[in-house]
């Protein structure tokens, strides 16, 4: 009746932005990721038939707000009869902030859940509901390069090359570390409906994914950049041409931006991407880490700097 898992947040490289399924959180579009290392989210689920109603604690503090999305994936993994639980989560990086804390937090808690209940299922059945619960809580099921692509009613998820096949980096430039405005199903569901480019982010996503599949297969950075970037400013160009727009960069975000083209310039292997929040991600070769790290700790309005290898997918403890 109780189990602990793990699971690390992960990155999209050609992003999920829309959902063709909201009642069973279907996206819209393919995407392709990358799990990382040293962030964690470590997530304790214990069924207890004398509890009244659910308990959350994250990091020691008691939480309200993120608990009813948590019950929900309580719900999917042990169904809606389910025994009431006493979830425990460990955290060591900023929630709700765009750092992809809920992709890590429902990739474990569908582990540990299903585990806690009895029930022993395989990789990609835990993939498609912690998907129910979170999109992209499904690539955290994965290590290394991680492709989920829309099948009916279902994703499949699968490895597009392990995590220690290609030595790369994430450097999190951390600009801001309160909860973002706008939340991601709420902003996607408003991209759908009134961005004059919606139509064409899902038309043109399978050339985005067939070029950075083949930019993995061959390890070509300088194409996985290219395509990348262009992915994410194209995403964000959805949001930005949404009736409200949504906006989640900042100034610091820019200034990140700036700060990865002169590195670029001067000939050093990294590229950005950037997701429902102002946090900036550079993708680097290892070997340019600490250059990388430098010169975003030192652009103007970086609060904090957050770094990571490539890592696997979530696990019981
Ligand atoms: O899984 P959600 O609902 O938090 O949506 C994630 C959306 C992006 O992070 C912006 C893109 C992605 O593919 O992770």
């Amino acid at each position: 009746m109780r189990a602990t898992a793990t699971a690390q947040p992960n990155i999209a490289l050609i992003k999920y932005w829309g959902k063709r399924d909201t009642e069973l959180n279907l996206p819209a579009v393919g995407s392709i990721s990358i799990t990382l290392s040293e962030l964690f989210t470590r997530m304790t689920v214990a069924f207890d038939t004398a509890l009244p109603v659910d308990e959350l604690l994250i990091n020691d503090e008691k939480n309200d707000k993120l608990l009813p999305r948590l019950s929900h994936a309580l719900d999917i993994a042990a169904g809606a009869n389910r025994p009431r639980a006493r979830i425990t989560s460990e955290c060591n990086f900023p929630i709700a902030a765009g750092l992809a804390s809920s992709a890590s937090s429902f990739a474990a808690i569908v582990v540990a859940a299903s585990a806690a209940i009895g029930i022993d299922r395989p990789v990609g059945e835990l993939a498609n509901l912690a998907g129910r619960a979170s999109g992209s809580a499904a690539r955290s099921l994965y290590g290394g390069f991680v492709e989920l692509e829309n099948s009916g009613d279902r994703v499949v998820v699968r490895e597009l090359l392990p995590a220690d096949a290609w030595s790369l980096d994430v450097v999190v430039a951390v600009t801001a570390t309160g909860p973002k405005p706008v939340g991601s199903t709420e902003a996607m569901e408003s991209s759908r409906r009134t961005s004059p480019f919606y139509d064409r982010w899902v038309s043109d996503q399978p050339a985005d994914l067939a070029s950075a599949r083949d930019a993995i297969a061959s390890q070509d950075f300088a194409a996985l950049a290219a395509i990348a970037e262009h992915n994410c400013l194209k995403m964000h160009s959805v949001m930005w041409s949404s009736r409200p727009p949504i906006v989640y960069w900042n100034d610091a975000t820019l200034a990140c931006l700036q700060t990865i083209r002169e590195l670029q310039s001067d000939g050093i292997d990294v590229f950005f991407t950037i997701d429902a929040g102002p946090q900036v991600k550079a993708v680097c070769d290892k070997a340019a880490t600490a250059t990388v790290e430098a010169a975003l700790r030192e652009t103007d309005g970086v609060q904090d700097i957050l770094h990571s290898g490539l890592g696997a997918g979530a696990r019981l403890e």
